[in-house]
């Protein structure tokens, strides 16, 4: 084959797979389920919707339907792990595709790009490069205060750097999060301490999974961490999986269910869910063997 026939067929192969991850992968939403065995013996199981990383801007049509769509899972808990908003008019679209889902209990904690607006950058440029590098603006400009304001209000809980008790059902949960590592918001010791034994779930919220974070959940004493952040790699390789994390993270548990030990030491560990989120940064706006995902997750009682 000569070569401007090779190069010729390469970039079309090239133009095909970029429509692909940018039209169709990115618009396949998913819903995953998981079992987590993490309640006291003998509690009822409760279903927690996990969403995270929507990235919202107001022309995401597809994506707002499949928000929509989920409150007929009938969840008892919701828990958003962050980078809901993409764009300074994304908050009353965000809130409306809730829609019922705000009528649930549920829980909130802020990344860095419900604050900062994307800005322009070779898509490809995150695996060589982490995306705190970017995050050097020091000012705001997305309205993130709206959108905590909004979901506050109608009642969800804002766990970025909080700590707190919700009722979930029957279920008394003790709930503790951190604003994002990933732009140093994080500020453990405002909620360090040891989990309450007689909750019946101890549960950690953040965005970005880094595990130095996460050693602490552990070590106080929390059941449950979820976080999302990484996007499950967002690009992955077939037959291999995730290339990068953008966060301290190994790949092999940049999405789905894992487990995670205490820092302190062997002995106690705890599940880690991360939500390989929504959407994508307007920036790069593609997905190549990670489709865009919401887990429902059934919590049940612990075996033995
Ligand atoms: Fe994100």
């Amino acid at each position: 084959m000569r070569s401007s026939s090779v190069l010729r067929t390469a970039a079309i192969a090239g133009a095909a797979l970029f429509g692909y991850a940018a039209v169709i992968e990115r618009n396949w939403f998913a819903l995953r389920r998981c079992e987590v065995p993490v309640l006291p013996p003998g509690a009822r199981p409760l279903r927690v919707l996990h969403i995270s990383d929507t990235h919202l801007t107001p022309g995401r049509h597809r994506l707002l339907s499949f928000l929509r769509t989920l409150d007929s899972l009938d969840p008892d808990l919701v828990v958003n792990t962050g980078d809901s908003i993409a764009h300074e008019h994304a908050v009353r679209p965000f809130l409306d595709a809730l829609g019922p889902l705000l009528d649930r209990p549920g829980i909130f904690v802020f990344g860095s790009n419900d604050l900062y607006s994307p800005e322009l950058k070779n898509p490809a440029r995150y695996i060589w490069r982490t995306s705190a590098d970017e995050h050097r603006r020091h000012v705001p400009d997305l309205p993130w205060a709206e959108l905590g304001d909004s979901l506050e209000a109608a009642g969800w809980m804002n766990a970025s750097n909080r700590r707190g008790r919700i009722k979930v059902g029957d279920a008394d949960v003790e709930v503790a999060g951190v604003h994002d590592s990933h732009i140093s918001r994080d500020r453990y010791d405002r909620i360090a301490g040891p989990a309450d034994p007689a909750a019946d779930l101890r549960l950690a919220v953040m965005h970005s999974p880094e595990p130095a974070v996460m050693d602490r959940f552990v070590s106080d004493g929390f059941d449950l961490l979820l976080a999302g952040h990484t996007h499950g790699g967002q690009v992955c390789l077939p037959g291999w999986g995730t290339l990068v994390t953008n966060c301290g993270l190994e790949p092999a548990r940049a999405r789905g269910l894992s487990q995670h030990p205490s820092g302190a030491g062997p002995g106690r560990r705890a599940f880690l869910h991360v939500s390989a989120g929504l959407g994508t940064s307007p920036r790069a706006p593609i997905r190549f063997a990670c489709r865009p995902e919401a887990t429902l997750l059934t919590l049940v009682p612990r075996i033995g």
